[in-house]
């Protein structure tokens, strides 16, 4: 009995040193596993991780998430309001980036709908510079949180929609695409050649801030970490040009507006420009006046009573084609091959611009385009 036990205590030294080899190279190949595993996934998609990708077979009613870029308050709130009104709650989500500390209540705003609506966090944003993306990227950040929303709307506080909630919603809806205006930036010089190799001449683009997205884009947006870097380090506003001598070497400094060439720029290095409609659905009128100071300074004309009327409502209602000069591109307006009318939304109105939309019935639940040819 005493001589077995040293052997058989050998058995079982054995045993347990091949269970502890089994279970240690268990553990190391899983571990391995998962490493290649990751590893592979970072050098395939250097910008995705992985948080939001489960959430991405969502079967419930999709949300249209509209996200409200403002100063302060929502001085057209009162349009919003009769226009979601006529909507079904379950379709769509409000988000709103104002200055930091802006609570939208009772006190701030006359619509419910905006009632707490702000971001929790919020950055103060000056317009032109790369705040402004930040605020972009934190609204779709907190919009992405709910899967319901599945197209991401983005305005600002003087934006007007030209159609009822179930038009607009359908338009989006309908459309596997982004509506990303973006074109080749041809005359100017903003691209900073700096930028290359990350960011190549080519694949440099341009068009408005004013973008509607399918939740895949919003995801890149909101997780890239490479391209945004390079914007903040090579695309930056020149101060505003002050006349006199002391000047000149400061109007001859290299001068980009973040917000008008980063999500196009970051899409087309993503290879996805082929996923968009490469228009806006925004509708801007241009100032084309020359000044003293700025040569070729266009500037978007505000939108007073007088100048929305029936008439004016109705020539933007019926734009259906931009045509994009740098490309010799007529882009005739569609949503998922259909053709339509390119403009959904319009700025810049004024609250007076705003009022008589309501009561010229722009958004009454009737067919608004006989409300506006009875006023002919
Ligand atoms: C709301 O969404 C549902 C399903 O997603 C759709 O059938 C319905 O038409 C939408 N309502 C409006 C007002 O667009
Ligand atoms: C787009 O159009 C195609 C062909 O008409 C249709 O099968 C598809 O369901 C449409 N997509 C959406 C999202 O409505
Ligand atoms: C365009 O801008 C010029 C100069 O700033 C101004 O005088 C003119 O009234 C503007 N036109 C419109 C239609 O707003
Ligand atoms: C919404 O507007 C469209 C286009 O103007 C119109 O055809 C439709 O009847 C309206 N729908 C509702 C529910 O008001």
């Amino acid at each position: 009995m005493t001589k077995k036990k040293p052997s058989l205590s050998i058995k079982q030294v054995f045993l347990l040193g091949s269970k502890l080899v089994i279970t240690l190279s268990v553990i190391l190949c899983v571990f391995s596993l998962f490493r290649t595993h990751s590893t592979s996934q970072i050098h395939k998609h250097p910008r995705s991780r992985t948080i939001f990708h489960v959430q991405q077979q969502f079967n419930g009613p999709s949300k249209i998430a509209f996200l409200f870029l403002t100063r302060k308050d929502l001085p057209l709130d009162f349009l919003w309001d009769t226009f979601f009104e006529n909507a079904d709650s379950r379709n769509f989500s409000i988000y709103v980036h104002s200055e930091p500390g802006f609570v939208f209540n009772e006190w701030t705003t006359k619509s419910p709908f905006f009632y707490n609506r702000q971001l929790r966090e919020s950055v103060r944003v000056v317009w032109g510079e790369s705040s402004m993306i930040d605020a972009e990227r934190m609204l779709l950040k907190e919009a992405l949180e709910d899967p319901a929303n599945q197209r991401f709307v983005l305005l600002s506080d003087s934006c007007v929609p030209l159609y009822n909630f179930s038009y607009i919603y359908n338009y989006l809806m309908s459309s596997p695409r982004s509506f990303v205006d973006s074109f080749l930036d041809g005359k100017e010089s903003r691209y900073n050649p700096k930028m290359s190799p990350d960011i190549p001449k080519s694949k440099w683009r341009k068009g408005s801030q004013w973008i509607a997205l399918i939740r895949k884009h919003a995801e890149v947006i909101v997780d890239d970490d490479a391209i945004l870097p390079v914007f903040e380090a090579y695309c930056k506003r020149r101060p505003s040009i002050v006349s006199g001598r002391k000047n000149i070497k400061l109007q001859k400094q290299h001068n980009c507006i973040p917000d008008e060439h980063y999500v196009q720029t970051l899409l087309s290095m993503s290879e996805l420009d082929n996923e968009l409609e490469r228009r806006t659905l925004t509708y801007t009128l241009w100032n084309q006046s020359t000044t003293k100071t700025e040569k070729t300074a266009w500037h978007p004309v505000q939108f007073s009573y007088a100048k929305a009327g029936p008439q004016q409502m109705k020539e933007i209602k019926g734009i259906n084609h931009v045509y994009y000069e740098t490309e010799y591109r007529t882009e005739w307006c569609r949503t998922n091959s259909t053709f339509v009318s390119c403009f959904l939304f319009a700025r810049k109105f004024s609250r007076g611009a705003a009022m008589r939309l309501l009561s010229e019935g722009l958004l009454r639940s009737s067919d608004s385009s006989v409300v506006v040819t009875t006023h002919l």
